[in-house]
């Protein structure tokens, strides 16, 4: 009898300090950011339904709304902000959109000309799971994989990331295309056809044999070789020079690696993760509030824009990599960017009646487009860490 009790006492205690644990994750004030984004989420309702218009940016030069079709890479996270405000906030209207913006993206199922294929279906349906059990979404998420599986060469061991510039690359792979790879993982398990997780492994390994350089940054983009199988080039696309380490691809790769653990299990992937983001998290050159400049060598740093989106790319990535390694540094570099970016240096004001959350994302370098915007994907990666953290504090 004494040993019982000693036991419920012991527990007792136990519980009351893994509360005192849960409190750690709620210093978000979930009220406040609850009433600084209820605005912002409610000019996403106001936006009208059209198949050919998913809002991708907006540029505060010219005051207009960039809209896209589905083809468009950045489709499936402006279907999959409403799911997630839905998660957030359990309000049914974002629910029914978030169902028709998916919809529209469904025949992106056949578009094997990209690679963005999980950004487009597992962002929109992937997200569609998680709310409801729905066997079409089960459906056109294997199907997807299926057709981004035809861009993978087994020779190479990597998916082919991008149909532009044959006369120059033979076989791009870019480090973006590690968020593809959950799509497949997902349609392994959904499926029980294990060829989906093989592409997906090897491609993760190939990557990582040779993506990375030794200070754990990584390249842009790779060039392969389609008869040797080995890269040719090491270059940017999106970045200031070959060998800059571009903000956001730093966060592809984070965010990607973390993914591939979660599925595996195995440590080398964590430790790839790991590694790319003490690059990130310890740079010299990171702002005090968490938000990197576009580019982490860029010659002109101080006086180039930020970019929100890495920021969020790695916020989220790494509140998962804090419940795999318990490192306090990566939930807290989470938190610090949730906190800097519900200020009004960041967050749209009121009265700007546009269906987006964040300002200053910076997009396309290389095009010299969407420098400094609101961008559709800045907002999904931040709506996905303030949705980890919740669930941080279930555990
Ligand atoms: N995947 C394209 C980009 O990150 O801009």
């Amino acid at each position: 009898m004494f040993r019982v009790s000693f036991l419920f006492i012991i527990l007792g205690f136990a519980c009351v300090s893994c509360k005192s644990e849960d409190k750690k994750y709620t210093d978000l004030s979930k009220l406040e950011i609850d009433a600084l984004l209820n605005a912002r989420y409610s000019q996403l309702l106001d936006y009208g339904v059209d198949s050919m218009a998913f809002a991708r940016s907006y540029s505060t030069e010219t005051k207009t709304i960039n809209k896209r079709p589905s083809k468009d890479w950045t489709s499936g996270f402006f279907a999959g902000n409403f799911w997630q405000i839905y998660m957030l906030t359990g309000n049914k209207a974002f629910k029914e959109r978030a169902k028709i913006w998916t919809a529209f993206v469904e025949k992106e199922k056949f578009n094997g000309g990209t690679h963005d294929m999980g950004f487009k279906i597992f962002c929109s349906f992937g997200n569609g799971l998680t709310v409801e059990d729905n066997q079409d979404y089960r459906d056109i998420i294997v199907k997807s994989a299926r057709t981004l599986s035809t861009r993978y060469n087994p020779h190479i061991q990597s998916i082919r990331s991008w149909d532009f510039n044959k006369d120059k690359w033979q076989f791009p792979v870019i480090i973006d295309n590690m968020m593809n790879l959950e799509l497949l993982f997902e349609a392994a398990k959904i499926s029980g056809d294990s060829t989906f997780y093989s592409i997906a492994v090897n491609h993760a390994n190939t990557t990582m044999k040779n993506h990375f350089r030794k200070d754990h940054s990584t390249w842009h983009v790779l060039d392969y070789d389609t008869i040797s199988g080995q890269v040719r080039d090491r270059v940017t696309h999106q970045g200031i020079n070959d060998d800059s380490a571009w903000a956001r691809g730093q966060g592809w790769a984070i965010n990607g690696y973390t993914t591939v653990y979660r599925y595996t299990k195995d440590k080398k992937y964590l430790d790839r993760a790991i590694n790319t983001a003490d690059f990130f998290i310890n740079h010299k050159d990171l702002p005090e509030d968490g938000i990197p400049y576009w580019d982490f060598s860029h010659p002109d740093i101080p006086n180039i824009p930020r970019d929100v989106s890495a920021a969020t790319v790695v916020a989220s990535g790494l509140v998962e990599l804090y419940q795999y390694t318990k490192n306090e540094a990566y939930l807290n570099y989470s938190k610090k960017v949730v906190n800097s970016l519900k200020s009004t240096n960041y967050i749209l004001p009121k009265d700007l009646n546009i269906p987006f959350i964040l300002n200053h994302s910076f997009g396309d370098w290389s095009k010299r487009h969407e420098m400094d915007e609101p961008i559709v994907y800045g907002d999904y990666y931040f709506l996905q860490t303030l949705l980890r953290l919740r669930d941080l504090e279930k555990l």
